[in-house]
């Protein structure tokens, strides 16, 4: 595996994280993921413009401009040879004195490095099941920040159950799933939570709102209960890795039917035309 460490493309074993990098030992830092088709990178404007975003809101410079940072994944890609995977990005704020105050000085440290990964073409057709969770995270989870406790704890507790994901919650108003965001289907009309500070502004979940727009499919961007959850005919989770996975179970009761339904059905074939996929 190659690292590129700042802008050095150097083999794992060489790659050193200061015990004093802030990203280490607050999570000070922010991180995309990017999938890989056929060696090209999946919506890589979007995913830069959500990391210069998400280091603005967190007040932190990066270290590199759009240009050079798309050059070295590029470089990254080519050096591991990666056709079917996905990159991982992260930035920290840098290596300094441990304080929780930003350090006065501190340069930046970018980590990336390539996964080869098959698309989960299982979880795709025959769905996973869920468990709901109250959604215990920051008020910006707008941010991709790598502060990702909240997350791991919900994941968990959905593996705990026998389940694939947790759909969160806060006070009955489903959010996200832990590393997913979640989409219902009621009466043929497409759901799921407004891109505000509660939810991060997936990738895939935009891709999928647009392609619901082009097959006619009616969408709101509102918020929705458990109640709605529950009683929904189609339950969907999207993600840069996992694309658009039916949920065929919440809590281990049965979703609509128990089967993926015919909405998820046509995004996952109007997602598979976008990506070149032959279904
Ligand atoms: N997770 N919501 C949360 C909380 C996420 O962590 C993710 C992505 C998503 C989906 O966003 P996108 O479509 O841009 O991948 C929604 C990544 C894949 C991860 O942490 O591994």
């Amino acid at each position: 595996m190659t690292i590129l460490f700042n802008d050095q493309l150097i083999a794992r074993d060489e790659a050193r994280v200061d015990v004093e990098d802030r990203g280490y030992q607050f999570g000070d830092g922010v991180y995309e993921v990017i999938r890989v088709y056929g060696g090209h990178p999946f919506c890589l404007e979007e995913h830069l413009d959500r990391l210069e975003r998400s280091a603005r809101e967190i007040r932190m410079p990066l270290p590199y401009s759009r240009e050079k940072t798309e050059h070295l994944l590029l470089q990254l890609i080519e050096a591991d040879h990666l056709k079917e995977g996905y990159l991982y990005v992260q930035i920290t704020r840098g290596v300094a004195p441990r304080d929780h105050a930003f350090p006065s000085k501190s340069e930046p440290v970018l980590t990336a490095y390539a996964v080869e990964s098959q698309r989960p073409t299982d979880l795709m057709k025959n769905g996973i099941r869920a468990i709901t969770q109250e959604d215990i995270r920051w008020l910006r989870c707008d941010i991709k920040s790598l502060n990702l406790l909240g997350a791991v704890l919900a994941k968990q507790a959905a593996v705990d159950a026998g389940a694939q994901e947790a759909i969160l919650h806060r006070n009955g108003t489903v959010t996200e799933g832990s590393a997913t965001n979640v989409f219902i289907v009621k009466d043929n009309t497409l759901w799921t939570h407004p891109a505000n500070h509660l939810i991060l502004h997936g990738i895939t979940r935009a891709v999928t709102l647009k392609l619901a727009e082009k097959e006619g499919i009616p969408v709101r961007e509102e918020a929705f209960s458990l109640e709605d959850l529950r009683s929904a005919d189609e339950v969907f989770i999207t993600s840069t890795t996992k694309e658009i996975v039916p949920v065929v179970a919440v809590d281990g009761i049965p979703v609509g039917t128990g089967q993926p339904g015919l909405v998820t059905r046509k995004l996952q074939q109007a997602f598979e035309q976008k990506i070149g996929v032959s279904v």
